[in-house]
């Protein structure tokens, strides 16, 4: 369970120079592929679509190809100053902070993606995040909720993912050594010391249920490990 004082202690991981990725091919691809998947949930060219802790986001351009407009929403100061940075000359895409988000028009959002970020915030914070979300979505909108942990799958689970990711992407050697440094830093100490919010999948839709929305697993996560869990949630009004 994520202690309430320690809730920022995983932005400020996200905000140094941290060895999440193994290499900068699996960052590369990485983006590529939630890049791809987020894509595919876009329903219309002219979508307004919304990531909500994007992170480094590199692919957003390809998103921002897709849809209408692209709001990359992150709490990280330092990766939101990149991300201005490196967006200034795409002028679909707005990059914002999480407070930004709570002065957006309501009922102006197509699609909300929210992807491997749950795990970082307590219980508490999420629901003020649906909070959020639910104004902003248009009434036939939806919510992406990616890469849930469950509570009965282990860190073991994530090493044999990333190396059978690794393996088919041509970065196995990578990804080991990578698992050995990841083993004594900052984010394996935070990790034990702080700890990852996991749902089972009632609990996730008992979750969106209780914050409004109508909610369904989908059958494949975004991204790259299939021992996570995605949900797809609509106003709990709306009918499919
Ligand atoms: C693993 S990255 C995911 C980035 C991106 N969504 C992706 O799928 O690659 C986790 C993100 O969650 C953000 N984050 C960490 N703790 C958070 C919190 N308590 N509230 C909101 N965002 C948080 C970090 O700044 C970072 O952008």
């Amino acid at each position: 369970m994520l202690g309430a004082a320690r809730m920022d202690e995983w932005i400020d991981y996200y905000d140094s120079t941290h060895t999440i990725y193994a290499s900068k091919l699996h960052r590369d691809l990485h983006f590529k592929l939630i890049a791809r998947d987020i894509i595919g949930y876009i329903a219309s060219p002219d979508a307004v679509v919304l990531d909500y802790a994007c992170g480094e986001a590199l692919s957003a351009a390809s998103v921002a190809d897709a849809c209408g407009k692209l709001y990359l929403a992150e709490p990280a100061p330092g990766v939101r100053g990149r991300l201005i940075a490196r967006f200034a000359p795409n002028t679909k895409i707005r990059v914002r902070s999480l407070e930004d988000l709570t002065r957006m028009a309501e009922t102006s959002v197509d699609l909300v993606v929210m992807n491997s970020v749950a795990q970082y915030m307590t219980a508490e914070e999420l629901d003020s995040a649906f909070a959020v979300i639910r104004r902003l979505l248009k009434p036939n909108g939806r919510l992406v909720l990616g890469d849930i942990l469950r509570p009965e799958v282990g860190m073991l689970r994530d090493v044999l993912a990333l190396l059978k990711f690794a393996r088919s992407h041509g970065f196995l050697k990578d990804a080991l050594y990578g698992l050995a440094s990841t083993a004594l830093s900052d984010y394996r100490q935070l990790r034990t010391r702080v700890g990852l919010q996991r749902y089972s999948e009632r609990e996730m839709i008992d979750k969106l249920a209780a914050a409004g929305f109508a909610a369904s697993r989908a059958h494949q996560n975004v991204g790259h490990n299939p021992w996570r869990m995605t949900f797809v949630a609509r106003h709990a009004f709306q009918r499919n």
